[in-house]
C-alpha cells in the first residue's frame, strides 16, 4: 500500500505545453508535470460529468509496451492465478461468474516499470487528493489476462463487509483492439448502458459503490491492469 507522504508532488499550473525536445532538465520536468495535469484533468472532469472518467492515453505508448511484455512473461511463467471473488472472509471462486487470471502488482517486486507506473498512480492521487478533497490513503493493483472465452458477469467492485475501495481504475493493454473482438467494459448507467473498448493505454475511472459494470465476453486475450484507491 502506498504510503501518501512518499508520494511525489506535481508543481506547475501552466497549461502552455511546448515540445519537451532539447528542453532543460528542470523545464523538461515542468513541461512533463504539465501533459500529466493535462491527462489528469481530462480523467477528472469526464468523471465529474458523466461518472465514468475516460482518459485515451493515460499510460503512454513505451510505458503500456514495456507492461504488456511483462504481464505476457508472468503469464507465460504460469504466475498469474485465477481470481477470486469477495475479500478473505467470503472468498469463493466462481468460474460462472469472473474467468480472468491475476497477478498482485508491488513495488517490492523492484520492476522498474511497474515502479514508473506506481510513480503515475502517485502523482494521480496526490493530485486527486489536492483538487478534489478526496482523502485517498492507498491503493491495490493487479494485472489481469482475460483469456479467448473469458468474461466477468455483472458486479460491484466495492465488498459488503469492507468499504475501503473508493475509486477504481482500469487501463487496459491492448493494441489493434477490433470491435469484433468484444471484450467491451459495459457500464450499467440508471438509464443506459455505456460500453467502452479497451485501446491501449486507455484509463477508466469511477466511484467503486456507485456503478454495476460487467466485462463482455472477449474473442480475443485481453490485457489490462486493474485496481482501487482506497480510504482507510
Ligand atoms: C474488475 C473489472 C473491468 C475491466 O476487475 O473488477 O470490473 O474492464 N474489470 O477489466
Ligand atoms: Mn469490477
Amino acid at each position: 500500500m502506498l504510503n501518501i507522504k512518499q508520494a511525489g508532488k506535481i508543481d506547475g499550473r501552466n497549461k502552455n505545453i511546448a515540445a519537451t525536445f532539447d528542453a532543460p532538465p528542470v523545464l523538461r520536468r515542468r513541461l512533463q508535470s504539465n501533459r500529466l495535469q493535462t491527462t489528469f484533468d481530462c480523467l477528472i472532469d469526464s468523471f465529474i460529468t458523466r461518472k465514468v472518467g475516460l482518459s485515451d492515453h493515460f499510460l503512454n505508448a513505451p510505458l503500456a509496451a514495456h507492461l504488456k511484455e511483462n504481464l505476457t512473461a508472468l503469464y507465460a511463467d504460469r504466475q498469474l492465478v485465477p481470481a477470486g471473488i469477495g475479500n478473505n472472509a467470503l472468498l469463493v471462486q466462481n468460474q460462472l461468474i469472473r474467468s480472468d487470471k491475476i497477478y498482485w502488482l508491488d513495488r517490492a517486486h523492484d520492476d522498474p516499470h511497474e515502479n514508473s507506473f506506481f510513480d503515475l498512480i502517485d502523482h494521480f492521487v496526490v493530485y486527486l487528493n489536492r483538487t478534489c478533497y478526496t482523502g485517498i490513503t492507498g491503493y491495490e493493483f493487479h494485472y489481469a489476462l482475460y483469456e479467448k472465452g473469458s468474461f466477468y458477469k455483472k458486479h460491484l467492485d466495492q465488498f459488503r463487509n469492507n468499504k475501503s475501495r473508493a475509486y477504481s481504475m482500469i487501463m487496459y493493454l491492448n493494441t489493434n483492439w477490433q470491435e469484433a473482438d468484444g471484450g467491451e467494459l459495459c457500464i450499467h448507467h440508471d438509464d443506459h448502458l455505456q460500453t467502452i473498448a479497451p485501446n491501449n493505454g486507455k484509463c477508466v475511472f469511477f466511484k467503486s459503490s456507485e456503478l454495476e459494470h460487467e466485462v463482455l465476453l472477449t474473442h480475443q486475450p485481453r490485457l489490462s491492469i486493474t485496481g482501487w484507491l482506497k480510504s482507510d
